[in-house]
């Protein structure tokens, strides 16, 4: 049987190129591999945001999310695509969770607190300090082995093989542990360390030719470099970083870096470069996308799908846990020989 991954998102917005190199490239290739789980965590949103006019924007950015899915090329044939809120035993698991930890180890998880800062938030909420139990029981319900996160997220699944060991230690074995691979995270336009919608510093998926232009042409380069004949750094340049990653004509790279590192080439040529790469790297993407678009049923039916078999999995699960745990559950039982009309749900 394959092994399980589970990872996902919330739904914050559109996906941008750094997305797509971290962690969606290898969920494309991840789809052969391994049996694929892709949660839309909405539930997690709600950690720092509760707000009606903040869940009032969720539905699109979810459909904008699954749109960039297909986009890239996951197949809702193989893998899995539901909606964290959509499943009742998560809020089961979570809370059962919920007892096997205690306060102060949460309180230990340094990204809570920048989390809380970020949202501006004065006092950290309750289900703040629970973001990581629950990404535990996401990652526990479908049973997964494998978890591929960002570094900021390392810390959580900590959390979540602790969890997993302890539910198992402390009642029957129930949960694989999960282990984690951490992604790779893209220099942002900028060169800040990372790419995010939240620095303005991002390119996304769905940008058109002109906007891509308009950012690359913007992009920081070696702050150093007063002149195209000046020498200059290729190593940490943004602009060479997209150019190795997404720049299909290796040659060109090549013979722009050495140019570059000896004052021969000026920093709009090498931009220009990068723009037309960039633009033939999300045309396809993007044509992909304007096609899933036209189908207005489409992103129902695939969250429809995902739903159903992501429930399947989730109450198999809980009905697995609450028998190591010794909880009451109610089970369909068929009528005992003889009896024809007893056919319902008994407390087991
Ligand atoms: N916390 C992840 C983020 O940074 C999203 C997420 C929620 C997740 N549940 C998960 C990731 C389970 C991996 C596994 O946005």
């Amino acid at each position: 049987m394959k092994k399980r991954l589970l990872t996902g998102d919330r739904p914050t917005g559109a996906l941008h190129l750094g997305h797509y190199l971290g962690s969606l490239a290898n969920r494309v290739t991840a789809q052969e591999e391994y049996d694929c789980f892709f949660v839309i965590a909405d539930l997690h949103t709600l950690t720092t945001r509760p707000q009606k006019s903040h869940i009032a924007r969720l539905k699109e950015n979810i459909r904008q999310m699954v749109l960039d899915y297909l986009a890239v090329g996951i197949d809702p044939n193989r893998a899995t695509i539901f909606v964290q809120s959509t499943i009742a035993e998560t809020f089961e698991l979570n809370t059962l969770l919920e007892m096997l930890v205690s306060v102060p180890r949460l309180e230990r998880i340094p990204v809570l607190k920048e989390m809380a800062q970020a949202a501006h938030l004065k006092t950290q909420p309750f289900g703040l300090l629970g973001y990581p139990v629950l990404m535990a029981a996401d990652i526990l319900l479908p049973r997964a082995d494998i978890v591929p996160v960002g570094a900021d997220n390392r810390a959580n699944i900590e959390l979540a093989r602790e969890l997993a060991r302890r539910f198992n230690r402390m009642y029957a074995e129930t949960f694989p542990i999960p282990d984690y691979q951490i992604e790779d995270t893209l220099i942002g336009t900028d060169g800040c360390a990372k790419m995010s919608k939240s620095l303005d510093n991002a390119i996304f998926l769905a940008d058109d030719a002109a906007t891509v232009e308009r950012k690359v042409m913007g992009m920081y380069t070696d702050p150093n470099r007063l002149s195209a004949d000046t020498p200059g750094q290729v190593e940490g340049n943004p602009v060479f970083i997209y150019h190795e990653a997404f720049n299909p004509d290796l040659d060109e790279v090549c013979e722009l870096k050495e140019r570059y590192r000896q004052g021969k080439v000026g920093d709009v040529e090498v931009k220009k470069k990068l723009v037309h790469a960039l633009n033939n790297f999300l045309d396809p993407i993007q044509e992909r996308r304007t096609q899933f678009e036209r189908d207005p049923d489409l992103v129902n039916v695939i969250l429809a799908q995902g739903t159903q078999r992501m429930s399947a999995e989730a109450q198999e699960t809980i009905l697995q846990v609450r028998a190591a745990m010794g909880l009451p559950s109610y089970a369909y039982v068929k009528a005992p020989q003889g009896i024809e009309s007893v056919r319902g749900l008994a407390l087991v």
